[in-house]
């Protein structure tokens, strides 16, 4: 069997990757290397079954030539990261839509199963816990950078949908809600590996807003295995499935967790969200999915605690900064 993933050298990606090829799969990986790394890949970098190809999902052509002979496409490519988005907006708009587009066309042409990488933010202000896949969408102003990536989200849900409906392409859309763990960068806006960063380094942490916001992380090793359980499960096709944890905490906390488990003497600063993001950045209250569907498809049910991904997550920045003294 052969599998093509977008954005194989992200955080998500790679570890995708590595689970496709330990059971036993061919992979074909496509990416860009805006926000992914080639050091992601470096456990299967020599694998026989791996082959790695530098380049765009904009490019229709490479991408009708990587899913040809593929049964399964994984599509994780994308501008991520609230930095990104507001930074490069007119080409995040066009890699998420346009990107996604040419994969989804290509996956239909080429008559392979496809899972697209959905978010969260698709539910935008809306702070119900236990947010269901059948909720209202609250969203500000399309004119705040803030909203544009889950406008853009929305409109490959849209497509999916459509190709679905009026072409019968086998797909099911994933909306993922924070998903953590060994590999993620804070450079482009993740608060746990950023944390963590500037824990290890006795630097403040910077906690944006009050600091009360509620979020859920989950394990991306968690994710990982029911992102191929949904590709697999036809009760899942045409559906949009969460996935995420149900364990709550406030930022203020993750902080406070953070600075417990790295045993750093940094302390807390607060800063606004103009400061960090400038002008146009909304937050929402509170993010808590329900994962009922994700259960009942395919028997989802994270088994890691934030205890145990935040050590992941020092362990894995502690390994990166002994390679960097080793290499000097
Ligand atoms: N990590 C999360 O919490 C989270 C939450 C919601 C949704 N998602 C979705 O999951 C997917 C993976 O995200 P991630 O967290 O691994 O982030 P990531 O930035 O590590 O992965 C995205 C990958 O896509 C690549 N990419 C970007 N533009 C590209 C292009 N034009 N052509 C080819 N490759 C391109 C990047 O280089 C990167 O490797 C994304 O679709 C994202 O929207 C992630």
């Amino acid at each position: 069997m052969r599998a093509f993933v977008t954005g194989a050298a992200g955080f998500i990606g790679s570890h995708l990757v590595e689970e496709l090829l330990s059971r036993g799969y061919e992979v074909i990986g496509l990416d860009d290397l805006s926000t992914g790394r080639m050091r992601n890949l470096a456990n299967v970098a020599d694998h026989p079954s791996f082959r790695m190809v530098s380049g765009s999902i904009l490019d229709r052509q490479l991408v009708e030539e990587l899913t040809e002979g593929a049964e399964l496409v994984f599509h994780l490519a994308a501008a991520v990261g609230a930095f990104v988005i507001r930074d490069k907006a007119l080409e995040s708009l066009r890699t998420n839509i346009h990107g996604t587009h040419n994969v989804v066309d290509a996956a239909y042409r080429q008559g392979a199963r496809l899972l697209v990488a959905s978010t969260s933010e698709i539910y935008g202000k809306n702070s119900k816990v236990g947010l269901r896949e059948d909720d209202d969408r609250v969203l500000g102003s399309p004119l705040k950078s803030r909203w544009s990536y889950a406008e853009a989200k929305a409109v490959d849900e849209s497509l999916v949908d459509a190709y679905a409906r009026e072409f019968g392409l086998r797909a099911v859309i994933v909306r993922l809600f924070n998903t953590v763990g060994p590999r993620q960068t804070g450079r482009y806006g993740m608060v746990i590996p950023r944390f963590v960063r500037q824990a290890l380094d006795g630097e403040p942490l910077t906690v944006y807003g009050t600091g009360e916001q509620i979020r859920c992380f989950c394990h991306v090793l968690d994710v990982v295995p029911a992102l191929i359980g949904l590709l697999y499960c036809d009760a899942a096709a045409g559906k949009a499935v969460n996935l995420g944890s149900g364990q709550q905490v406030t930022i203020n906390q993750l902080a406070h967790k953070v600075i417990e488990a790295t045993g750093s003497s940094s302390r807390i600063e607060r800063s606004s969200y103009l400061e960090a993001y400038g002008p146009g950045y909304e937050d929402m209250q509170r993010r808590v999915p329900d994962c009922t569907l994700a259960r009942e498809l395919v028997g989802f049910q994270p088994a890691r605690s934030l205890d145990e991904i935040i050590a992941d997550v020092i362990d894995d920045q502690m390994a990166a900064r002994r390679s960097v003294v080793s290499l000097t």
